[in-house]
């Protein structure tokens, strides 16, 4: 599935649908350059799962969790210095625990990422004008196919 949005309230509206559809155990995957809109997503996604105020982008952190009723992980792997350091985080209790995950630059630790998942690649468009972004949404695992086809129902591709 993929989306164009056009201009950042948009891709918030989006991922706030797919919030609304995300359960604990849930990991998302966001793969894009600098300022390509993952945060931007994750805020809405936070907004799905019903979490007040304002997610921020985890970069110098690396983890960050809000919310209570559905925890939200929100982690950068921008900065990680290599698997290590995730190690050390203890991030497989993140990925198994009873949140939802999200991964910004999740490219930088794929082969940490369990069989099954979610990826959103965020980009801009070829030619498109300043504030449109492709969102390109890749189920691994039939759980995700079943959430993709769940939440095409609630967007509107467009033309
Ligand atoms: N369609 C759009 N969707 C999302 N953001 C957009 C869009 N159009 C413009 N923007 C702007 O692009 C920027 C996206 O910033 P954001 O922090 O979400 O990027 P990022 O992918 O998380 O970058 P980083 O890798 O630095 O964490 C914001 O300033 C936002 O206002
Ligand atoms: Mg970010």
């Amino acid at each position: 599935m993929r989306v164009v949005t056009k201009g950042a309230a948009q891709t918030r509206e989006l991922g706030k649908k797919l919030g609304g559809l995300l359960v604990p155990g849930d990991i998302v995957a966001l793969v894009g350059g600098l300022g390509a809109g993952k945060t931007v997503l994750v805020q809405g996604m936070a907004a799905g799962l019903g979490i007040e105020g304002y997610v921020i982008s985890p970069t110098y952190l690396i983890i960050r969790e809000y919310g209570e009723r559905v925890p939200l992980y929100h982690m950068d792997a921008y900065r990680l210095s290599g698997p290590e350091e995730m190690e050390e985080l203890g991030y497989e209790e993140y990925f198994f625990g009873s949140g939802v995950t999200a991964i910004e630059w999740a490219d930088r630790i794929l082969a940490l990422l369990p069989r099954e998942y979610l990826r959103i690649d965020v980009g801009l468009t070829k030619g498109g004008e300043d504030g449109d972004r492709c969102l390109a949404f890749t189920p691994y695992g039939e759980r995700y196919e079943v959430l993709l086809k769940e939440l095409e129902r609630h967007v509107d591709l467009g033309p």
